[in-house]
């Protein structure tokens, strides 16, 4: 990689954010530069995100504007689609993108950076897929590339065994692997050597976590490290989350009082539907038990409106859980079917112009009720 100027873009939730810095760590260590500006890059590197169908349609778009304006200027770039979108196409993407060199899943990262210089050489399309190469050299490479010099996320387990009716995650993260909690506080020490004091501990569920230590003993481990001023983890599953959570949460001055737990939707049937595994009395005892325990908390959460079968009624439900809880934040999403999902089996029968004015109504109840 010596001189090969990198461009890398990244779309998606934090893991991706994470997954890229790693990335840059490894590709800057074996001598590439890292630049800002796709222009000047050598090669060019897209971390994508496929959990709706927009965001994956906006990737193609920016991508395929990026190729044909390099090749119109007879520029000779190397192009990759990686992260979940390239685990959902595989080889796909080569015929809907034949730009691209190529298709990286997420697991695949570390096999990537081993091969790019013979891919760079060669221009032989490249497919790295299923092979699960996530080896511990790859997250240590991570502490030598964060742009924020305070804060850093380090990631303590990847995959996801929940299957959400709804969610592409499951099948293209893997299932559920937890770090050993060695390695996640020697990259955690190594990380406040670089200054670094600030953390947020990532996982697709990271109340999952479960190795040698249970995520509660994870964090009162990773909390009790002399250097550690401030730790938050995401996302946390309802299913997983507990008192002695915040309990924990309450009692230890160096854990943020901050807390995402989506709660989708406020009705039961839609939620079982959605495989959630618990019911909204469950959720909102929780929620409540957050806000009597953590003084002052922070909580914020997911909606998904216009799930397959949705009735005005199950919206209903949903409105009013946002108005009893009063979420400092609210991501409220449309559904999206996607490839593999078990809900994408089912008709998308909620019309366009009923989920945007759901969307609307909900979106709209965040923005007046924040700050109050
Ligand atoms: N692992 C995390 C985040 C999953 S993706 C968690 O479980 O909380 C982030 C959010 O995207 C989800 O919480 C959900 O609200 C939304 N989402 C996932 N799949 C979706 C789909 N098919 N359509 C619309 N929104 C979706
Ligand atoms: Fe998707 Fe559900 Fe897993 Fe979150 S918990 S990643 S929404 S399957
Ligand atoms: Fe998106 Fe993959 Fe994260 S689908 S939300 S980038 S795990």
């Amino acid at each position: 990689m010596k001189n090969k100027k990198v461009y890398i873009r990244t779309f998606g939730c934090q893991m991706n954010k994470r997954d890229s810095e790693v990335l840059s760590g490894a590709l800057k260590r074996r001598g590439a530069e890292l630049v800002d500006d796709w222009e000047s890059a050598d090669v060019i590197l897209f971390n994508t995100c496929a959990v709706r169908k927009h965001a994956e349609d906006r990737v193609f778009s920016i991508l395929g504007l990026i190729a044909k304006k390099a090749r119109t200027r007879g520029q000779d770039k190397v192009f990759g689609l990686l992260g979940c979108m390239a685990q959902e196409w595989r080889d796909k993407a080569f015929k809907k993108a034949p730009y691209l060199d190529i298709v990286c899943g997420p697991n695949d990262l570390y096999a990537l950076i081993e091969n790019l210089d013979d891919i760079i050489a060669s221009r032989k399309k490249a497919l790295f897929v299923d092979s699960n190469q996530r080896v511990d050299e790859f997250y240590s490479d991570g502490a030598y590339f964060s742009e924020d010099k305070e804060h850093a996320f380090v990631i303590i387990m990847e995959g996801c065994n929940n299957f959400c009716s709804y969610c592409i995650v499951p099948y293209l993260r893997g299932r559920e692997r937890s770090r050993p909690s060695e390695d996640i506080i020697s990259e955690i020490k190594l990380l406040i050597d670089k200054g670094i004091s600030k953390f947020t501990l990532l996982g697709q569920n990271v109340n999952s976590y479960s190795s040698d230590l249970s995520f509660l003993e994870l964090l009162k481990a990773v909390s009790d490290i002399k250097g550690v001023k401030d730790l938050s983890f995401v996302t946390a599953h309802p299913k997983d989350a507990s008192v002695e959570l915040f309990k924990i949460m309450a009692e230890r001055e160096n854990i943020k009082k901050y807390l995402h737990l989506p709660f989708q939707s406020g009705s039961n049937r839609i939620l079982k539907l959605m495989n959630r595994n618990y019911t909204i009395e469950h959720y909102k005892e929780l929620a409540m038990a957050y806000r009597e325990i953590v003084r002052g908390g922070y909580l914020s959460t997911d909606i998904i409106v216009g799930f397959p079968t949705e009735t005005d009624e199950d919206f209903q439900a949903t409105f009013e859980v946002m108005k009893e809880i009063k979420f400092e934040t609210a991501y409220i999403f449309k559904y999206s079917p996607r490839p593999f999902s078990k809900a994408s089996e089912r008709k998308d029968d909620v019309p366009k112009e009923v989920k945007e004015m759901r969307h609307k109504i909900l979106l709209d109840f965040q923005k007046s009720s924040a700050g109050q």
